[in-house]
């Protein structure tokens, strides 16, 4: 009797299986907006029992990509209502992941009045993409005041509510990857020497203020939360206390009782290694829902929910090639592989055109 194929529970939802599609940014979103072909992909793969939408902006501040969501905008909220109704009609529940990009961005990817903001004046190596001119070095951001700390909590709060306006079942805070969040839990991009540096317990506190703030409006059953032990994206070295920090935030993160902590783990795409020590940690200590994430196939996903590593597994790209992923998973039919060149292109092609198994 399969695990990864039967029903069950996140917080007060029924899921209809132990799958969850991981939040990828797909870049389709003209002019920040969710668009009606955006409804069509999420709706062809919502026979996931979750579907976590790509990172979405809570402000224009944090709009670092180009053609990314927001969910700050009434039109964006009535972009997103479109989609979550057509999600619900397939059958899955819907998170929309909240990021602020923070330091990754770029001021051609940003409406005219936004800024860089991040906790510290440290510019990530590297380059990002923009529509307007290509590749370009990221800029150095500028550092966060104590009322531009208040102004991006405030944004993140206003984002939750438009989240329930806009018909999802609650939200993914993006703490990994290098974005805002993390830049200030990760000491190289936090050098602040305030009530939100220094120790983790202050560089802790602008996430835990945000989760609290969120939970105050829309209810811990609604809140989950994306983080990335030992993870590098984006300029994010490994730093000695890096266990002991992720340690403290599974414990405060489990004292406040959110709805599911989601781990990444990218070292399937070339990163360094997760310990499983880390993970296990998150298990122990955190009472709710556990999701794991990164280089997942059914055995393996089944092996792990069977061993009580996790409750629920995220996939990523075998869901961008695969709108039907869960049929041909619980079949054992073949996979089709993602079209790399697709995966932030705007159009149909490579996002909603693979193919479905014929019945
Ligand atoms: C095209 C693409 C876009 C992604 N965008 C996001 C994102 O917006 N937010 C996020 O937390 N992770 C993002 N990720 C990471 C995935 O959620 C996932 O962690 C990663 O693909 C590893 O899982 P997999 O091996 O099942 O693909 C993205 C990955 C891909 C391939």
């Amino acid at each position: 009797m399969s695990i990864l194929f039967s029903k069950t529970v996140l917080g007060l939802q029924a899921l209809q299986n132990h799958l969850v599609m991981a939040p990828m940014t797909r870049c389709r979103a003209t002019d920040n907006i969710p668009t009606a072909l955006m409804a069509d992909y999420y709706a062809q793969r919502a026979t996931a029992g979750l579907i976590i939408t790509e990172g979405t902006s809570p402000s224009p501040n944090g709009l670092g990509y180009p053609r990314i969501p927001g969910i700050f905008s009434p039109a964006q909220i009535a972009g997103w209502r479109r989609i979550t109704d057509a999600v619900h009609a397939e059958g899955a529940k819907m998170f929309i992941q909240i990021m602020h990009c923070g330091r990754i961005a770029h001021p051609l990817n940003l409406p005219a009045g936004a800024g860089m903001l991040a906790p510290s004046a440290v510019a990530a190596t590297g380059e990002m993409f923009t529509d307007a001119e290509g590749m370009k070095p990221h800029p150095v951001p500028q550092a966060m005041s104590e009322a531009d700390i208040k102004a991006a909590l405030s944004e993140f709060v206003q984002a939750a509510k438009n989240a329930v306006t806009a018909g999802f079942d609650g939200i993914e805070l993006h703490g990994a990857n290098g974005y805002l969040l993390e830049q200030f839990i990760r000491p190289n991009t936090n050098q602040r020497t305030d009530g939100y540096g220094g120790a983790i317990e202050n560089r802790a506190r602008f996430v835990l203020e945000v989760v609290d703030a969120v939970a105050g409006v829309i209810g811990k059953d609604k809140i989950g939360i994306r983080l990335s032990p030992f993870g590098v994206f984006n300029d994010m070295p490994i730093y000695d206390a890096m266990e002991a920090d992720y340690t403290y935030l599974a414990e405060q993160l489990n004292v406040r009782k959110l709805v599911y902590v989601h781990l990444v783990d990218h070292s399937p795409m070339g990163a360094p290694p997760v310990p499983d020590t880390i993970k296990a940690t998150f298990r122990k200590l955190f009472n709710r829902t556990l999701i794991l994430s990164g280089g997942y196939d059914a055995d393996r996903a089944e092996n792990d929910l069977a061993a009580g590593k996790c409750d629920l597994i995220a996939v990523g790209r075998p869901f961008i090639a695969n709108p039907d992923l869960v049929a041909r998973w619980e079949t054992s039919a073949d996979v089709s592989a993602p079209d790399m060149d697709t995966f932030y292109t705007p159009g149909p092609k490579g996002y909603t055109d693979y193919p479905k198994l014929k019945k």
